[in-house]
């Protein structure tokens, strides 16, 4: 039997706007100049999300979120199910990966400026999804339920209870109780797979479409340089190399997982004596060595503890108003001023985070990623034809 495509497509597209947005994709272009490269890491985080959506639904269906079960059932996982432990080791190194790739993704959409206005929703919602892939990670660090994860949620929610007012009910909220018990195992349980993905799906969905709708922009420095090039298409040309990207991502995703399997440790025991060297993610490692380095004492009845973690909630906010705050970008096309914080903070970041490790690994880390994205990007970079 023929299948009657033609009128199956016709059907659909009387209902659904198919021919407005094939006609909308068929325009679309990615301006092509020495940085384009940049453009694919958004794209690169997403990929890294929606490894995570898959592989955290098939972990859900065998965990248990109770303190009596949660650990046996992530070694069950680990030690039973059919590829369990590779579904588990991707989910973590993914996690891993796509804090990484945001990170990668704020830091280079903040040097192109591609902040300035229209862009200013795109920002903040971005900084929302940063904020939002970091609460994933610390809901999620606690759910294999061991030592480690126990000992560093502990202080972890510890931290902001010494705020002065809200600080008691900030750290109540999180542990659901006085102490990090397996209600507060439920209720990361809660926020992990329900209530952080609920609100990033809604915040992801409207970065996305502002993507689509402003399309990307080129960084001021590089105008002229975009303006002698015509344009790529987005489909089938940057759209297939996106592709490329993500399946050799997958390919290196699968052979780490493979190759150095997600450790569980031993189960938690919440009256054993707490651990040494107790060190939270390496993504909060620079606020956590900086508050290890804040002497005791107070000022006002305030703690100078409280104060640096007051200081980090602005340094957030003043990071989210980047786009209004920066005007030079806006009346001169260029803003030195915040390239140099920028490179200032990052340099201070990367700094911290190696003295918490006390080692040099995360500066390497940062030169390899450096190194990786030029060579990458000279080979990679399409000639564009010169517009006429
Ligand atoms: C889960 C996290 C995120 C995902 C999945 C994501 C996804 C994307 C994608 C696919 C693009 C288009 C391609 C590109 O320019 O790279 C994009 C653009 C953009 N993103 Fe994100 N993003 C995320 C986080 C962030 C963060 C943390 C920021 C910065 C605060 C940010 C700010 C922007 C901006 C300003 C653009 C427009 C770039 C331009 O027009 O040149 N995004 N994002």
């Amino acid at each position: 039997m023929k299948i009657p495509t033609k009128r199956i497509y016709d059907w659909l597209d009387e209902r659904l706007p198919i021919s407005a947005t094939r006609e909308f994709a068929t325009h679309k272009t990615v301006p092509i100049h020495k940085q384009s490269i940049f453009y694919f890491l958004g794209g690169m985080t997403l990929f890294f999300f929606l490894v995570q959506v898959c592989t955290g639904i098939m972990l859900m269906l065998y965990y248990r979120p109770s303190a009596e079960g949660a650990f046996e059932s992530v070694q069950f996982i680990m030690t039973t199910v059919p590829f369990g432990w590779l579904i588990r080791s991707i989910h973590s190194w993914s996690a891993n990966l796509m804090i990484y790739f945001a990170f990668l993704h704020l830091v280079t959409v903040f040097f192109m400026k591609a902040y300035r206005p229209p862009r200013e929703i795109t920002w903040i919602t971005g900084c929302m999804l940063l904020v939002l892939g970091m609460g994933f990670g610390f809901s999620g660090y606690l759910l294999p339920w061991n030592k480690l994860a126990f000992f560093a949620t502990k202080v972890g929610t510890d931290i902001p209870g010494t705020l002065p007012v809200v600080g008691d009910f900030i750290m109540r909220f999180l542990r659901g109780g006085d102490r990090v018990t397996g209600g507060t195992l439920s209720r990361f349980y809660g926020w992990h797979v329900a209530i952080l993905p609920a609100i990033t799906t809604v915040v992801l969905g409207l970065h996305l479409l502002l993507v689509q709708v402003k399309g990307m922009s080129v960084p001021p420095s590089l105008e002229e340089e975009s303006a002698k090039r015509r344009p790529m298409k987005f489909f089938p040309q940057f759209a297939l190399r996106d592709l490329f990207g993500w399946i050799v991502a997958l390919g290196v995703l699968a052979s780490i997982a493979a190759l150095f399997p997600w450790e569980l440790g031993q189960k938690a025991d919440p009256f054993a004596p707490a651990y040494k060297n107790i060190r939270p993610e390496w993504y909060f490692v620079f606020m956590f060595q900086m508050l290890k380095k804040v002497p005791g004492g107070s000022i006002g009845g305030v703690e100078y503890e409280s104060l640096a973690i007051m200081a980090f909630g602005l340094c957030g906010l003043v990071l989210m108003l980047v786009p209004f705050l920066d005007r030079g970008v806006v009346k001169r096309g260029r803003s030195t001023a915040f390239t140099v914080i920028g490179i200032l903070v990052l340099c201070f970041m990367v700094a911290m985070t190696a003295w918490g490790y006390a080692s040099l690994v995360p500066v390497w880390v940062v030169i390899g990623t450096i190194l990786a994205l030029v060579v990458i990007g000279a080979l990679t970079r399409p000639s564009g034809e010169e517009v006429q």
